[in-house]
């Protein structure tokens, strides 16, 4: 087969273990190896092996996109996805895009590339900025997409729709897949990333983006929007909006974030701005992991009740919850925008609302402190043969009032699935 674009290639554990057998993969390392110093050897072929089981573990639609939080997993798979797209080393999906599809030989042919990249990445160096709020208009549209950078499924019909409705502002709350190499920031997200003539764009660092060490993010990404540093705020006259790295220092806040938001709220508070924050991490979540670094340090904002609403992907569900009884905050989990997600178990749970498409809003109940949401659950179109199992794709948009916000959420096609004023 002749060469394919990167974005559309997927490698899971069902390829790598048909094409090379687990063990097979791993029996290739002490060879490829064989000159390191034994600690770093051992290092590399644990974190190998670790890869081969946690993408056996998440394996679950053959053919169909997965991506654990698990670096050597993510370098593995960006490295393998790049290797068979420009070798043409590739077989159509039912569910859309490209499976991988090498054998033993070729893997021993790229073994000792896949090591020696694997271990020269570092860290891109942190930039220090502290940006001043950049203006935006009052009333201002902002479209919200998270979790979207696969190139594949919704994502691309996300895009189109948002660039049709000509936001003033463009988010993307993180995650470009596998692991944000440069191929992939390109390929998967700049590729595809909405384009409005004179829209502020921004985009957020994220665990996946930095599995790579972060450079295509800060080297490519941001300069292609304009943007100075992977934490930045946008102002009018009645609303701040603060983008966070919670990326960097994973699920954290690293560096001298807290002491520009700090700042930044300060100032808002004098001037009268409700605050809005958006991250790729959660602060609290009704089905996953809390943010207890990142809850740390921002404690002491929330509890002043300072922060009016917070968006956030990295799970990849849509969760509008209910108004925080301590801290008056709306939560808005949001990463359904691209990455194909198993639905959850929801059946027992109450339907408030159907929606044409099929979707329907379930009603889920507060949990140990994290308050009561709305859950979108249903099908997902945009993965042939396998629509029962993922979950539905698409977006946010919010428009800035005086006092509130007007709250709706987009299928991928744009069509609205809820619509609501927050104050
Ligand atoms: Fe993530």
């Amino acid at each position: 087969m002749d060469r394919v674009n990167p974005s559309s290639v997927v490698v899971s554990f069902s390829n790598v273990s048909r094409m090379l057998g687990k063990e097979s993969v791993a029996e290739t390392v002490p060879a490829e190896l064989a000159a390191l110093d034994p600690a770093e050897r051992a290092r590399l072929q644990a974190g190998l092996e670790a890869a081969l089981t946690i993408l056996e573990d998440d394996q679950r639609e053959p053919g169909v996109m997965v991506a654990p939080n698990h670096r050597p997993a993510a370098l593995f798979q960006s490295f393998l996805a790049e290797q068979a797209a420009t070798q043409g080393k590739v077989e159509p999906t039912k569910a859309g895009g490209y499976e991988a599809k090498f054998d033993e030989k070729d893997w021993l042919g790229w073994a000792g590339s896949f090591f020696s990249w694997w271990r020269k990445l570092k860290k891109h160096d942190w930039l220090s900025a502290h940006p001043d709020p950049l203006p935006m208009p009052s009333g201002a549209s902002i479209a919200m997409l998270s979790d979207w950078g696969t190139g594949l499924y919704g994502a691309p019909i996300c895009a189109d729709s948002i660039q049709r409705a000509k936001p003033q502002v463009i988010l993307h709350l993180g995650d470009v897949y596998y692991a944000g190499t440069e191929t992939e920031v390109k390929e998967r997200f700049l590729r595809f990333f909405p384009q409005v003539p004179g829209a502020i764009r921004r985009a957020s660092n994220s665990n996946h983006e930095m599995y790579s060490g972060g450079y295509a993010y800060f080297r490519n990404t941001l300069p292609a929007l304009d943007q100075f540093a992977s934490y930045f705020a946008l102002e009018n006259d009645r609303w701040l909006l603060v983008g966070l790295d919670t990326g960097y220092a994973e699920h954290d806040l690293f560096g001298d974030q807290v002491a520009w938001l700090d700042r930044l709220m300060k100032r808002a508070k004098e001037k009268g701005q409700k605050v809005i924050l958006t991250s790729h991490h959660q602060p609290f979540s009704i089905f996953e992991g809390q943010g207890p670094k990142l809850l740390a340090k921002v404690q002491h904002l929330l509890t002043s009740k300072q922060v009016f609403a917070w968006y956030w992907g990295h799970e990849h569900r849509c969760v509008l919850h209910a108004k925080h009884p301590a801290w008056a905050m709306y939560g808005r989990c949001i990463g359904h925008s691209g990455f194909p997600y198993f639905r959850e178990t929801v059946g027992h749970t109450p339907v408030v609302k159907k929606n044409a498409d099929g979707s329907q809003w379930h009603q889920l109940d507060a949990n140990d402190g994290v308050p009561g949401a709305l859950f979108l659950d249903g099908p997902n179109a945009f993965l042939p043969g396998h629509e029962n199992r993922y979950g539905p794709h698409g977006y946010v948009s919010i428009q800035l009032g005086q006092d509130s916000i007007l709250e709706t959420v987009h299928a991928a096609d744009g069509s609205k699935l809820y619509e609501h004023e927050l104050r």
